[in-house]
């Protein structure tokens, strides 16, 4: 009496229908994959966005420290002036960049009161913390009253 003999692998019904049902599972894994592409990267827009925002408003809320520091004592609390222009008016928000009011406060003006803010010019302050103070003043924008003596708030108008 001798064994039977071994059947070929092709004529192997249960491997043959593993190989399928695993074969099934890839093509739902792979289609999984490819649907959720554009679900992940309609996500990411509104997440970048949220990032960014959320970036703003530390470098906010750490320019307004600075501000009662370093600027309030000459430009007021609230920026309305004082010895300084008054910052927090649509006259000067409107006419500046922020890449121009950063350079002036970095710099400073020469032969005034403004001193130069930025540690390269031997003041107090790094890069980062002046984007801040210029975040937050500008963050004033939106509602600031128009101003017109703001160069000069203080004076007796002449
Ligand atoms: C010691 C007083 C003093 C301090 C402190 C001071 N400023 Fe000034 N700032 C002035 C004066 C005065 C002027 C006007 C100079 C001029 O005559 O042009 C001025 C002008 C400016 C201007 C230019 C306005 C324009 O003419 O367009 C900016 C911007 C400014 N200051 C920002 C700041 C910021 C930000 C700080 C804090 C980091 C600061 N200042 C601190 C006195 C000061």
């Amino acid at each position: 009496m001798s064994a039977p003999p071994r059947p070929a692998i092709h004529e192997d019904a249960a491997l043959q229908h593993s190989l399928v049902r695993w074969q099934a599972a890839g093509v739902v894994v792979f289609l999984i994959l490819v649907a959720s592409f554009p679900l992940y990267k309609a996500a990411e827009g509104p997440r970048r966005e949220r990032a960014l925002i959320a970036r703003d408003q530390a470098l906010v809320t750490t320019g307004r420290q600075l501000w009662r520091l370093d600027c309030a004592s000459c430009h007021g609390d609230n920026g309305q002036g004082g010895v300084g222009p008054a910052l927090r008016s649509q006259q000067f928000l409107t006419g500046i960049t922020d890449e121009q009011m950063h350079r002036i406060v970095s710099a400073g003006i020469t032969g005034t009161a403004m001193p130069a803010w930025s540690d390269e010019f031997g003041g107090p302050l790094t890069d980062d913390q002046i984007a801040a103070i210029v975040a937050y003043v500008r963050s004033w924008q939106k509602g600031a009253p128009s101003v017109p003596n703001w160069r000069n708030p203080q004076g007796s108008g002449g």
